[in-house]
């Protein structure tokens, strides 16, 4: 007799690494503030495991990592380290407030690698990666080892590695294919013959980590869970080095939707996907393009005639997963000029928002005067309200005041501005710049002394209507250094004004905490 009943789902991890590997993509950089908005995000999404960083490679590093470990609950917490002594100590430095705390230790052992990075020999790569699993052990029961690079090392050197990693105590082992070079039947076969052929595999949970270069991170990662890895390695928006990591909110919602196939469960609230993904673009400034899949503005927009009959008619037709499942709202008119705190609070908080109390009163002060302005506000209004009032440095040192331009064909602009820096204001009137957006910059640059280099500047409607919001995006230099701003407004020179202080409050800041971290010789 067949035996008929269904197989119970296999349990896979969610390891989270967009506050490293993300972090690492150009642009993608956060400060302590923004680390945390997305660790508390990560932590509500219902990652298992959230990488917060690698600790060694900065001061700011290490502190993102230590300040997540101190007040994020619920994932486990882990920190990046190479195989030696002083990354691993200043991991563990970093991590040992969390409630659960992982170390990852990562090695290269990849022929490519080993000869031309490393210069080692097959045995002292296996005696560095002992080295360094022990090393962890000693500080924590749950290490992880990477073969960095895996994916291109040879099968019989890689099962010697990982039966030599688990003998010496790693819990978890990563398969990276460091530069997206694998396909789905290669992962496949990999993963099996490590399950096939190393003795002590049962110890260890196998893991993959998919770069996303010939864009098949997602499909090597699924094809290793097919072959049996129980953790997968990936980030919000597939953000991360070069072309990025394997994406998140694909890779889970393709084991959910395809759970026949898959035979998986997640503990990831799929409902908070596109609040996510929204908060890290906002916070990056990298946005996801309007196709990208599960979260993209037109991944569930349904043009063509016959698909939108086929949708009236019974929306399985041409709809494979419900928006509302993966946190597009059923409805996008929200609120009016008469709605209330208690609503804009329960809207802030469907679209994944969690405001201290004096975050929600600025954001309806300035809700209720954006009311004032338009009838209608959208989610997107909401939500850029909200990132212009969360983004950025937590002190205000520069804030508008007032303004006025004037500027026309032929004409030489000029922009009148007021700033407030403590309790007094500053006024310039400045007449010159090839536009009122470029006499703004000058007008901000002469009040506040703060000179920059504009490297990027963005425009974009946050919904739609002639009267929406309009978004401002930059990218600035000043030092060396870059430095991001936003602004929002139903005026697209106050955007920017506003995008410009939010830059400056950020240089401002950060010179701030630089000078008072300063080593004095009294102190050394
Ligand atoms: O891509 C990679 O190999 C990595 C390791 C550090 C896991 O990011
Ligand atoms: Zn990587």
């Amino acid at each position: 007799m067949t035996n008929t009943q269904p197989k119970t789902p296999r349990s896979i991890t969610i390891f989270d690494t967009t506050l490293r590997d993300g972090e690492q993509s150009p642009g993608a950089s956060m400060n302590l503030a923004e680390k945390l908005e997305v660790a508390q995000a990560l932590s509500d999404l219902g990652v298992d495991v959230m990488e917060a960083g690698f600790p060694i490679a900065s001061p700011g590093d290490f502190e993102a990592v230590r300040e997540i470990a101190t007040t994020i609950r619920g994932p486990i917490i882990c920190g990046l380290a190479r195989c030696n002594d002083g990354d691993i100590d200043r991991a563990w430095e970093a991590l040992q407030k969390a409630k659960q705390a992982r170390i990852h230790v990562f090695l290269a052992t990849s022929a490519i690698h080993r000869e031309f990075k490393l210069r080692m020999t097959q045995d002292e790569i296996i005696a560095r990666a002992v080295k360094g699993v022990e090393r962890a052990v000693s500080y924590c029961d749950d290490v992880e080892f990477s073969a960095e690079d895996a994916a291109r090392t040879e099968i019989d050197f890689l099962c010697r590695v990982v039966e030599a990693a688990i003998k010496a105590g790693a819990t978890t082992i990563n398969i990276p294919d460091t530069v997206g070079y694998t396909t789905p039947n290669e992962m496949y076969q990999r993963i099996e013959a490590l399950i096939n052929r190393v003795p002590n595999i049962d110890k260890a949970i196998l893991s993959c980590h998919c770069h996303d270069d010939l864009g098949m991170a997602v499909a090597n990662s699924l094809a290793a869970v097919q072959a049996g890895a129980g953790q997968i390695e990936c980030t919000i928006n597939g953000i991360g080095e070069r072309a990025g990591n394997c994406s998140l909110e694909e890779v889970v919602m393709a084991m959910r939707t395809r759970g026949e196939m898959y035979n998986t469960t997640t503990r990831i609230v799929t409902e908070r996907l596109v609040p996510v993904s929204r908060l890290l673009c906002k916070i990056t400034g990298l946005d996801v393009q309007r196709n990208k899949a599960v979260v993209g503005r037109n991944a569930f927009a349904h043009e063509s005639g016959i698909h939108q009959d086929g949708m009236l008619k019974e929306r399985s037709t041409y709809e494979i997963m419900r928006p509302e499942d993966v946190g597009f709202s059923k409805t996008d008119l929200v609120l009016g000029k008469h709605s209330g705190r208690a609503a804009l609070a329960d809207r802030a908080k469907e679209l994944g928002y969690s405001l201290t109390g004096e975050q929600l009163q600025t954001v309806f002060e300035q809700f209720k005067t954006l009311a004032d302005k338009k009838k209608e506000i959208y989610d997107g209004d909401i939500v850029a309200l909200i990132q212009q009032q969360i983004s950025g440095p937590t002190q205000r040192v520069w804030s508008l005041t007032s303004f006025s331009v004037s500027s026309g064909t032929g004409k030489v602009p000029c922009v009148e501005l007021t700033l407030q820096h403590g309790d007094e204001h500053f006024t310039e009137r400045v007449e010159q710049g090839d536009g009122p957006i470029d006499a703004a910059f000058w007008a901000v640059e002469k009040i506040t002394g703060i000179k920059v280099v504009c490297k990027d500047f963005r425009v974009r409607s946050a919904t739609i209507g002639r009267d929406a919001l309009g978004e401002v995006t930059l990218e600035v230099e000043h030092e060396g250094q870059q430095y991001r701003g936003m602004g929002a407004s139903t005026d697209s020179v106050e955007s920017t004004i506003l995008a410009m202080l939010n830059a400056v409050n950020r240089i401002v800041t950060e010179k701030a905490v630089r000078s008072q971290s300063r080593v004095t010789p009294q102190d050394s």
